[in-house]
């Protein structure tokens, strides 16, 4: 089962029969268990598609199904929203309570989790971020990575199976944005989450298992990390500059230095640079 099958969707703001689309006859699959990175300029579409897989926006045309749920249907709307969970950009924005375990168990006493299992489901979740024994804790003393991850422990309580990053690490800094991100590799690769991670920055990408580029509400291209970030005029068309290995690449390529691949990271580019001497 596709953890996302959307075919033909199209959203106007300013009302269903409007001209003015946000998103143009969107098509996007994505399986089960895999990380898959949106990148795209801002305004190009990602939050409004990202929206409906969670059913924040209603369809207005086309199909979604979403963990094998009929996004249409208003009996599966909790159900939905259960198994397809958001971490949003604003760490501030996302808590109930100040108390991190008030909190995340807020969220299971909405999906009806009886009392007595609350304490453990809370602590297993703190476990997946890294966090084991932070219940307690006051949310506004937390880092801003911190807090992302009590975001994320909130979503994965209630144990949802498909996780969207919505610019989730934009506002954090470098060292909060590196625990979120390995918390997003970690819950990828031990527990076979799928993740959808939308982002304009391109590093961020080069570890999915797919690269999907929007831009003008519409999916410019998808391919692999590779396939994507070495695409130079596609990523231009896009408004998107590629990564910094990959710029280097084709600069050393213009002053006639060839490396025997293009680099998508850092160690990538050391390596080829160490391999012309
Ligand atoms: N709540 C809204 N009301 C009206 N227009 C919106 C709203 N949210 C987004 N848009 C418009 O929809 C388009 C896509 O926006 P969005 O999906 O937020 O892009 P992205 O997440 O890629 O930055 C933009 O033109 C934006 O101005
Ligand atoms: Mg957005």
């Amino acid at each position: 089962m596709k953890a996302i099958a959307g075919h033909d969707i199209s959203y106007s703001y300013a009302s269903p029969g409007s001209i003015e689309l946000s998103l143009t006859g969107v098509s996007i699959e994505v399986s089960s268990g895999e990380l898959i990175a949106i990148l795209g300029h801002n305004g190009s579409g990602k939050s409004t598609l990202v929206k409906h897989f969670n059913a924040l926006l209603p369809l207005q045309k086309g199909e979604l199904a979403v963990a094998g749920m009929d996004a249409k249907d208003p009996s599966l709307l909790w159900e939905l929203r259960r198994k397809c969970g958001m971490v949003f950009q604003n760490p501030d924005n996302q808590f109930v309570s100040s108390i991190v375990d008030e909190d995340i168990a807020f969220g299971l006493e909405n999906y009806d989790t009886p009392a007595e299992r609350i304490p453990r489901k809370v602590e297993e979740a703190l476990e997946s971020v890294g966090m084991p024994g932070a219940g307690k804790r006051s949310t506004h003393m937390l880092s801003g990575g911190q807090k992302q991850r009590i975001a994320l422990a909130g979503v994965l309580a209630v144990d949802a199976d498909i996780i969207i990053f919505d610019e989730a690490t934009s506002m954090l800094d470098p060292p909060g944005k590196r625990e979120v991100m390995e918390a997003v590799r970690r819950l990828h690769i031990r527990e076979h989450k799928t993740v959808i991670m939308i982002s304009h920055d391109m590093e961020d990408a080069v570890f999915a298992d797919r690269v999907c580029v929007m831009a003008d509400g519409k999916i410019l291209a998808a391919g692999t990390p590779r396939e994507i970030l070495t695409d130079r005029s596609l990523l231009a068309s896009a408004g998107l500059t590629p990564p910094l290995s990959v710029q280097i690449y084709y600069d050393l390529c213009e002053a006639g230095v060839e490396l025997c691949r293009c680099p998508l990271t850092e160690e990538e580019l050391v390596e080829e640079l160490c391999r012309l001497y």
